[in-house]
Formats: structure tokens, C-alpha cells, sequence
């Protein structure tokens, strides 16, 4: 029988403006789900917290998008931003779009990302969660990860995975999508995604004929974008992603190694900067210098019958300092730009601005020329 992981995660107040999730909040959301454990809604969960973000990390057996579950993840968040109030947190109850829960909670302020898959006889499980940057954060290491032959040597040398990926790309404006494959369409699939504001990596597949099946995604990013969920733009939303790994899929260390490069991300200070994202251990999971710098963790397990074996804390290791001591140079280097591009964003994508006020202000002085 297949089971579903669902990683579903909100913003609903933090500690020290938007630090991190206070402990508070993750014993409410540990709780309302060891009873849901209990009840058999879900087999197994883990909480986490990332910057400022509370993430639900879930398995069962009802399917993705399943009412129960995302009213379960939405009245867990509701539960903790009603605690985030009481103790005046920083931005309590932020990702709580809507007043009442509808049946999903797509579309409402929390990400999800989820897939359902037939367990395999050993299947591990890479969780990622992203603080102070937007879902297109995600394109360049999962492209990496399923596409590039100089990140993942088994796209090479594992005949079991030679014939390469299907990939599940999103226009997040247009809101349509289309399937491409890779390695034959690379230079295309390359042309959508470096456009990382706009087209998304949502879900990756194997290909048909090969070891898994082709209609089990094998990774998936969540791509909620507040601004849309709001009618206006009201922030970034903190991606997640769940990463399935080994024995015709890249191995977990070929997965790791695209975090290896701390790439340039939008997000940041305000959301409104780019810096580079920094791989930490859980207990770093938390934004300071500016607001950050963007980070990402990654908890992996071993799945055993909807079971989570684990976590391991699979940046909490010596051989991600360089990358961390490279993002630390690329901070320094992008923060001594100020409130110049490229380190502050291009107007469209600033969530501040003053701009318009300055063009007001200055509407008289403007003289042609
Ligand atoms: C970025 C983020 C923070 C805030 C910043 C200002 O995603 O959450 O960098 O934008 O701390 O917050 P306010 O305007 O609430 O003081
Ligand atoms: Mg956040």
C-alpha cells in the first residue's frame, strides 16, 4: 500500500522579531499531533523549526491534498498562533490567511509540499526547510540534484538511473505547468528555472521503463506564494521540500552536494535581498545577521511502513564549514552593497518599499531634459 508524506508549515509568530519558533509553540503543535497519532489519523510525525517557521512533518495513508490532514496542520497552527498571541509573539498567527478552514490548506498562507509513493524495501527521506526565502530557492539544487552529471555521479555511472528525470515545472504567474525532460530538454528546462521568481520546480518523476514508478514523484518543493494567496503581496514563502533517495534515485550524499554551493537566493533582510543560503544543523536554524542569512536544513530518515526513523541532522557535519565559512564571505561581500542591486532586489520583487512616496515627494522638482 502507498503512503503519503505531507511537510506543511506557517509562520504564526516567533521569538525575537522573526528569529525563530519559540519552544512553546512546538510542544502545543507535538502534542496536537501525538493525539492525532493516537486517534490513527496519521502513523508517525516529527515538528520542527526552521527561522521562524513551525513545520509538521507527517505520514499516513489518505492521500495528498486529504482534508483531514491539512485540518489537522491547520487547526495545529491555529492552536500555536492563539499561544503566539498570549505571549505576544513577533507575528502571531502571520501565515493565517483565511478566518475559517475550507477543506485545504492550499491556498490559505501555510506551504505544503507532499507526496504519496509505493515505501520501498529500504527508503530514505531527506526533509528540507528554508528560512527567509521563496520556493524558486529550490531550482537550482533539485535541478542539480536529477539533471547535473557534475553533482550526481549515478546520472553517469548507475545504469539504473541513466535514462535521467522528469521534471514538473510551475509558472507561478500564469499558474500553468508543464512536464519536461531531462537530459534531452536541459537547455529548456534551464531557460524556465533560472527565472527563479517565476517558474518553480513543483515535482520531479522518474522516468517510464526504469526501477520506480513513473507516476510516483520522487521529490516535491511546496510553492505557495503569499502574494497570491493575498491579493497583495504580503511576503515570501519559506520553502520546503521532501527528497526521496538511493537505489535508482541519487544517493543521499548526491543530494546533499548541491547544498554544497551556497547559491544566491532572494529573501533576507525585509525579503527584499539577495544572500546566499546557508546549510546549518537543526540547532543554527535560526536567522540573526540581517535577518539571516538564508538558511536551510535538512532532517533525513528512514521510512519503515509510514514510520520515521530518524532524524538524522544531515548538515550538523564538519564537511559543510566550508560552505559555511564561503556563505559567510559572500554576506559580507553582498552586505557591503547596502541599498544597492543586485544584493537589494529589483523593484518588482521588494516586499518594502518607499519609492513610490519618494516619486510623490519629488513629483514638482522633476524637470525634463
Ligand atoms: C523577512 C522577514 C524579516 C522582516 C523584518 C522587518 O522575511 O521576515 O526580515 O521583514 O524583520 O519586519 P517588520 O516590518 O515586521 O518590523
Ligand atoms: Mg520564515
Amino acid at each position: 500500500s502507498k503512503i503519503t508524506v505531507s511537510l506543511i508549515k506557517a509562520d504564526v509568530g516567533s521569538v525575537a522579531g522573526h528569529t525563530t519558533v519559540a519552544d512553546e509553540l512546538i510542544k502545543i503543535a507535538e502534542n496536537n499531533l501525538s493525539e492525532a497519532k493516537e486517534s490513527g489519523l496519521i502513523i508517525d510525525f516529527r515538528v520542527f523549526k526552521a527561522g521562524d517557521d513551525l513545520e509538521l512533518l507527517m505520514t499516513h495513508t489518505k492521500g495528498v491534498d486529504n482534508e483531514e490532514i491539512h485540518r489537522l496542520a491547520w487547526e495545529t497552527f491555529e492552536k500555536a498562533a492563539e499561544k503566539a498571541k498570549e505571549l505576544k509573539l513577533y507575528g502571531a498567527g502571520q501565515d493565517l490567511l483565511a478566518d475559517a478552514f475550507s477543506g485545504n490548506v492550499r491556498g490559505m498562507g501555510p506551504g505544503v509540499a507532499e507526496m504519496e509513493f509505493t515505501e520501498r524495501k529500504a527508503e530514505p527521506l531527506i526533509a528540507f526547510m528554508m528560512d527567509k526565502t521563496e520556493p524558486g530557492a529550490f531550482n537550482l539544487p533539485i535541478f542539480r540534484i536529477f539533471a547535473d552529471p557534475f553533482n550526481t555521479a549515478g546520472l553517469v555511472i548507475d545504469p539504473s538511473m541513466h535514462q535521467g528525470f522528469v521534471f514538473e515545472i510551475w509558472d507561478i504567474m500564469e499558474h500553468k505547468r508543464v512536464f519536461m525532460k531531462a537530459p534531452e530538454e536541459m537547455y529548456d528546462i534551464l531557460a524556465l528555472i533560472g527565472a527563479k521568481s517565476r517558474f518553480v520546480i513543483k515535482r520531479v518523476y522518474p522516468k517510464p521503463g526504469g526501477k520506480l514508478p513513473e507516476d510516483e514523484p520522487v521529490a516535491v518543493v511546496s510553492t505557495e506564494k503569499l502574494y497570491q494567496v493575498a491579493g497583495e503581496y504580503v511576503g515570501k514563502d519559506d520553502p520546503v521540500a521532501l527528497v526521496r533517495a538511493q537505489s535508482g534515485l541519487p544517493a543521499v550524499g548526491e543530494v546533499l552536494e548541491a547544498f554544497a554551493f551556497p547559491h544566491l537566493v532572494s529573501g533576507w533582510m525585509r525579503g527584499s535581498h539577495n544572500g546566499p543560503l546557508m546549510p546549518v544543523s537543526f540547532k543554527y536554524a535560526k536567522c540573526t545577521r540581517f535577518d539571516g542569512p538564508p538558511r536551510v536544513v535538512a532532517a533525513g530518515f528512514q521510512l519503515s511502513n509510514g514510520k520515521l526513523i530518524g532524524p538524522v541532522d544531515l548538515f550538523d557535519d564538519p564537511a559543510f564549514d566550508y560552505t559555511r565559512q564561503k556563505a559567510m564571505e559572500i554576506a559580507e561581500y553582498m552586505r557591503r552593497h547596502g541599498p544597492f542591486e543586485p544584493h537589494r532586489l529589483p523593484r518588482e520583487e521588494m516586499e518594502y518599499t518607499t519609492l513610490p512616496k519618494v516619486m510623490e515627494k519629488l513629483k514638482e522638482r522633476f524637470e525634463e531634459i
